[in-house]
């Protein structure tokens, strides 16, 4: 029997979880004191001992990254929430800005007086017109409250503003530098890293980029301290992950589950197993840009980053995309590949011409024109996609060109060979 545990998702069933009023007799807002005790070094120290990484994809430590923020600047510092969530697969943050938006407000609240920033950003995707439009209904009974705005909730020395920031459709938008581009009003394109670790920039000014779920499981550690937060998943991934379950399963959606558990006691228990009593036949384990894991390589997989490492896979966002025997890997990573191929910024030729170019060739499998040649040459092409480009886009549409070609070559080849009608 797997163990229910709920941090971020333990208010989604309350009645009009979405308002002030529901969430505050749940206890939001109530570690208002223990937050204002704690001196900002204190509460990044706490972040880092509770092992928080950050839940947009890359899973690096939270608190490292809130250490590189500068705390004595008389200029304050910013938060850009990345509520861009624009993969396919991937549908969790929506979950937690419409049932329960005001955990997000909380989340910003304490990262903000953490990492001295009195202005957060919540950048969201422009097509999420109907949850903006809730999220934008509690800031607005978060100032009428006296939660945000001057002194809030009531300290004296903290004034904090939020504004939402709608994007405008595009998936690298959520890439952290194109997202602070895109912010400043240019071209969503990807900036050079720094050959040293060091935080970001919004004109200027020194800017935390974050995940809404990251952000909403800090009120979580402030309130029961790190250790309660490590008591789940595993040493190196502790806590949970809001893991959103779609594709063949009988009862897609999004549940919150311990790092560690089982991928296939996840699937049987949360989703209630493969639809219609079919087999299973892969799974994308993290959002579309991480790589396949056949049936076989699912059965002992385990929800948690070093596990899916190990599978030369990755956990992603936990958007996991299930797939049963019926399922056609051609058509599957065609569909993938006129993603990658839209939604390349165009930036980086390997990426420009290397989504569009194998996208072509897989047409051509599937209409029954290419050669095994072509094949060898979708293969190359998506060799030229890795470690050649600014931001990581490519190199995420590369491995899974390698995972569904090497992994299911047989169907490929049988398109080729004319064997697949
Ligand atoms: C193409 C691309 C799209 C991304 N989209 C998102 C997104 O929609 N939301 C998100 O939180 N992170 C996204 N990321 C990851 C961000 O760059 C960044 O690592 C993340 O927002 C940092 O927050 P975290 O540390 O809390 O995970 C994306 C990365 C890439 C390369």
């Amino acid at each position: 029997m797997m163990q229910e545990i709920k941090i971020v998702s333990k208010r989604f069933d309350i009645e009009n979880s979405h308002t002030l009023e529901a969430v505050k007799t749940h206890g939001a807002y109530s570690w208002r004191d223990q937050l204002f005790e704690m001196t900002q070094d204190q509460i990044i120290e706490m972040i880092k001992q509770s092992g928080l990484r950050g839940k947009g994809g890359g899973g690096a430590s939270a608190g490292d990254k809130w250490a590189l923020m500068p705390l004595e600047n008389e200029q304050k510092n910013i938060l850009a929430v990345n509520c861009d969530e624009s993969e396919p697969g991937t549908f969790k943050d929506r979950q937690i800005i419409s049932k329960d938006p005001h955990l997000l407000i909380e989340g910003i609240i304490c990262t903000c007086y953490a990492i001295n920033a009195n202005k957060a950003y919540i950048y969201i995707r422009g097509e999420y017109k109907q949850f903006q439009d809730i999220l934008q209904n509690a800031i607005d009974e978060a100032y009428r409250e006296g939660i945000l705005g001057e002194k809030v909730l009531g300290d004296e020395s903290f004034s904090l503003d939020v504004v939402i920031h709608r994007g405008a459709g595009a998936y690298i938008c959520g890439e952290k530098s194109a997202l602070l581009e895109s912010m400043e009003g240019k071209r969503g394109h990807p900036r050079l890293k720094p050959h040293q670790k060091e935080c970001e920039w919004y004109f200027g000014i020194p800017t935390l980029v974050n995940n809404v779920e990251t952000i909403a499981t800090v009120p979580f550690i402030i309130q029961n301290g790190a250790d309660a937060y490590k008591a789940f998943g595993t040493e190196q991934s502790p806590g949970t992950l809001l893991f959103a379950l779609s594709g063949h399963v009988a009862t897609p959606g999004v549940y919150e589950v311990q790092f560690g558990t089982s991928m296939m006691e996840y699937i049987n228990h949360y989703g209630g197993g493969i639809k219609n009593g079919k087999k299973l036949k892969a799974v994308i384990p993290g959002g579309a840009s991480t790589k396949i894991l056949t049936a076989d390589e699912v059965q002992n997989a385990k929800l948690d980053y070093e596990s899916m490492r190990a599978l030369g896979s990755s956990l992603g966002t936990g958007g996991m995309i299930v797939m049963d025997e019926d399922t056609n890997m051609v058509e599957a990573l065609k569909n993938l590949l006129e993603f990658y191929r839209h939604e390349s910024c165009g930036q980086c030729t390997p990426c420009r011409e290397g989504t569009g170019w194998v996208d072509t060739i897989i047409k051509n499998v599937l209409d029954g024109e290419a050669s095994k040649d072509d094949l060898e040459k979708a293969l190359e092409v998506s060799k030229t996609m890795n470690g050649q480009t600014i931001c990581v886009f490519a190199p995420a549409a590369s491995d899974v060109i390698d995972g569904f070609i090497h992994k299911f070559r047989d169907e490929f080849e049988s398109y080729i060979q004319g064997g697949v009608s």
